[in-house]
């Protein structure tokens, strides 16, 4: 019999090609200006507090890669390009040592929220299915075999000078850091503004 499958999440990523050492530095830089940060989703490590589009022009390269990026999103959501457009929100950083891990959340008010990666970790984002359809799947019998339909979750590992972008109502958590190793990203907010 034929399968369709509707309602699909997605999930945009790709590898660019901004100076991922610069933005390294920079983002050491940061923490050493302000070594307190702020606390979010975050349990242990370091989050900057939040800042925007020309506040450090060293991320302006990269600020406005994803953004050019984010323009494919909108279209693909089908929205009106010609006359909506997409603009960077707050922006902040964040350095997870050993242990240290993000609790599941969402991000309010906001089309599509995403992370780069400046290094490389086995520390993955893991994304999750809406728990009430979860409920539903798991409570009718037991699932044998995990699929893109039963699913109850999926990761993305983090890849130096990697982006990943999602929309910002997806539930999402970062695993905890097993390596002795900092895992630095920096995340963002992008919303849709009339031209
Ligand atoms: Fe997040």
């Amino acid at each position: 019999m034929n399968l369709d499958t509707y309602f699909s999440t997605p999930v945009w990523w790709d590898k660019l090609s901004v100076d991922v050492d610069a933005i390294f530095n920079f983002c050491h830089r940061l923490r050493q200006s302000n070594p307190l940060g702020s606390e979010l989703s975050n349990v242990g490590g370091w989050q900057s507090k939040e800042f925007y589009y020309g506040d450090h022009p060293e991320l302006t390269p990269l600020l406005d890669d994803i953004l050019s990026r984010s323009n494919k999103c909108l279209s693909d959501f089908g929205y009106d390009a010609v006359n909506f457009e997409t603009h960077m929100d707050n922006v902040w950083v964040n350095i997870n040592k050993l242990s240290h891990f993000n609790k599941i959340h969402i991000h309010c008010s906001s089309f599509l929220s995403g992370a780069y990666y400046v290094t490389d970790s086995d520390a993955q984002i893991e994304f999750y299915r809406n728990f009430q359809e979860q409920y539903s799947i798991e409570s009718l019998a037991p699932v044998l075999e995990l699929n893109a339909i039963n699913a109850p979750k999926f990761s993305y590992p983090a890849r130096k000078n990697h982006l990943v972008m999602f929309p910002s109502w997806l539930p999402h958590s970062v695993e905890p850091n097993q390596q002795d190793i900092e895992r630095i990203s920096i995340s963002f907010n992008i919303r849709i503004r009339k031209k």
